[in-house]
């Protein structure tokens, strides 16, 4: 509730908050990261963080010792650490939903304690994951066969969002634990031309559909699963039968499910204080776990839950997400930038920052605190980016040229994946001698002095000179393992946890999207039967009259 038209006022009258401006305004126009290093070349090892198996290197930011302690303290002010342990402890942090946030519960081992209401989830989220596994190793097997008695070679996942993008992201990036006898695709967009493509070239009687849906109301994932039923028999001759054997579902919602025409005994459960977009360490990773089997899908949980355990038990000054939450707060609410690039510098992270984008940009995209009033400050960036050497012929330009501030993740590996021959394997230096050549241009650039001294003629000095200063995080791991994977997601958790803490926003609900979900059920039948619809402003009205024309000619 409101209770102050213009807004929420703490954070930024925070004496943490008005000394970060302060060193802002001594410091600018910026630290300069050539300067920096000059007088402290040093900050090369002391500005590394590692957890696990990740080495993370905050050295070419726009800090000093004195800005990464001021950000500390707004951490300790605005109690970050205070809403962890209330997070891990399985209070209800998620406000407006009144829902324990308990992602971190999915991969804690068989003998913790955790607590909602009274009562210990842990033996539940084993007993999904054993349930899981038996099945996943039924169908690797080829002991669970369709209706016509034929073995499973394909398995559709059927979901959108956090039901898409995380067994997605993860089936991409562990390719090479994948078993590559068996079709994986990901169906989300509810144009038809989807599920077309996904299974035109797929028997049906070899054809497991996952129906994943944490509501199991959302209508792109209904409207595709109803369509694959069809398909399914369609070319199983119409037996009802058939879904039984082709169709397993993945939700919090049995009643649904079963209204659907899943038998409950074919799904698989998780709960409400998993967030979609918190969830693919869920039973929403079942595609996951039958592509790369339960062994490795276990890996990546323990992966996880090294970050959990660090972000847990670290001190602050080496906590690896409490630091790259705290320097995406200078960027974004001290030094205007918007936005913040992911650029792995890895085939198999292709989806990984269109994950990133709903973790982080679903969770964070809020303009009122938690208590309902309007922020005056900014909350989450604009999250962006593809591997990096593409990018590198696209985009780049306006990072190291353009005229914004881009902080910028380079992520990579020491070796590449250990399927590729020997030529390909070579490769691989080749590819990350391009992250370390980006870090290093976009940190330093070029001076007008070095492009003169190459004989540049003068009037091309400045089109050839390279401001250089653009801030980026490098993290550096031995290979793309089940468990990095793990422990890379758990970062960007975290992450995005201590921005929501800072900035004392309620990350876990997601009201934003349901506007659109509600119009798009209204303006449905306008299209469909030319159905007046209520309240359909006129721009709207005029492009759906232009819509239903076009369509007749
Ligand atoms: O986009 C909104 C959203 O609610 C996401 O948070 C969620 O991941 C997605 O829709 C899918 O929801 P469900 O799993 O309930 O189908």
């Amino acid at each position: 509730m409101s209770d102050s038209p213009s807004g929420s006022p703490e954070l930024t009258r925070r004496p943490e908050w008005t000394a970060l401006e302060d060193h802002r305004t001594d410091t600018l126009p910026q630290p300069d990261l050539r300067e920096l290093f000059a007088a402290d070349p040093g900050r090369a090892e002391r500005y590394v963080v590692r957890v696990g198996d990740l080495r993370i290197d905050y050295s070419k930011h726009l800090v000093t010792d004195e800005t990464l302690a001021l950000l500390q303290e707004l951490a300790a002010a605005t109690d970050v650490f205070g809403l962890r342990d209330a997070m891990f402890r399985g209070e209800r942090i998620n406000v407006t939903e009144d829902r324990a946030v308990l992602h971190t519960a999915l991969r804690a081992p068989r003998d913790a304690v955790i607590e909602v209401d009274g009562e210990n989830v842990v033996p539940g989220v084993h007993a999904v994951l054993d349930k899981m596994a038996g099945f996943a190793d039924r169908v690797r097997s080829g002991e669970w066969t369709g209706h016509t008695g034929k073995r499973i070679r394909n398995v559709v996942n059927i979901g959108i969002g956090g039901s898409d993008l995380g067994p997605a992201m993860a089936y991409e990036a562990l390719r090479p634990f994948t078993a590559r006898d068996l079709t994986f695709r990901f169906v989300s967009n509810v144009d038809g031309s989807d599920l077309h493509e996904a299974v035109r070239d797929l028997d049906p009687a070899e054809t497991l559909f996952i129906v994943a849906s944490k509501t199991f109301t959302t209508i792109e994932t209904i409207t595709n699963a109803t369509s694959a039923r069809s398909w399914l028999l369609q070319g199983l001759g119409g037996d009802e039968k058939a879904v039984a054997k082709h169709f397993v579902a993945l939700s919090t919602n049995s009643e649904k499910v079963a209204g659907f025409g899943i038998d409950v005994d074919n799904m698989f459960e998780f709960w409400d204080w998993v967030g979609g977009r918190y969830s693919y360490d869920s039973a929403i990773g079942l595609s996951l776990m039958i592509a790369i089997g339960p062994d490795r899908f276990r890996e990546m949980l323990d992966g996880f839950r090294i970050v959990d355990e660090h972000f847990r038990n670290a001190p602050a000054e080496a906590n690896a997400p409490l630091l790259m939450g705290l320097l995406g707060i200078w960027y974004g609410n001290f030094l205007d930038a918007q936005s913040h690039a992911v650029l792995p510098y890895s085939h198999y992270l292709s989806k990984f920052t269109a994950y990133l984008q709903q973790l982080d940009m679903e969770s964070n995209g809020k303009s009122v605190d938690r208590e309902g009033r309007p922020v005056q400050w900014q909350t989450g960036p604009v999250v962006w980016g593809t591997p990096g050497t593409n990018g590198q012929h696209a985009y780049y330009q306006l990072i190291h040229q353009g005229t914004k501030l881009i902080p910028a993740d380079l992520i990579g590996f020491a070796r590449p994946v250990a399927e590729l021959g020997d030529e390909l394997k070579a490769q691989h230096d080749l590819l990350m001698a391009n992250l370390f050549a980006q870090g290093q241009a976009l940190a330093f650039g070029k001076t007008a002095e070095e492009v003169r001294a190459e004989g540049v003629p003068e009037e091309q000095v400045p089109h050839r000179t390279f401001r250089g200063n653009h801030p980026t995080t490098t993290i550096l791991a031995t290979e793309l393992t089940p468990s990095v994977l793990g422990q890379l997601v758990a970062l960007y958790e975290h992450k995005v946890f201590v921005q929501g803490a800072v900035w004392n926003i309620d990350s876990f609900d997601q009201w934003g999207v349901e506007l659109g979900k509600v119009l798009a059920k209204r303006v449905e039948p306008a299209l469909t039967e030319g159905a007046d619809v209520p309240g359909l402003d006129p721009s709207t009205a005029a492009l759906v009259a232009a819509y239903r024309t076009l369509r007749e000619v």
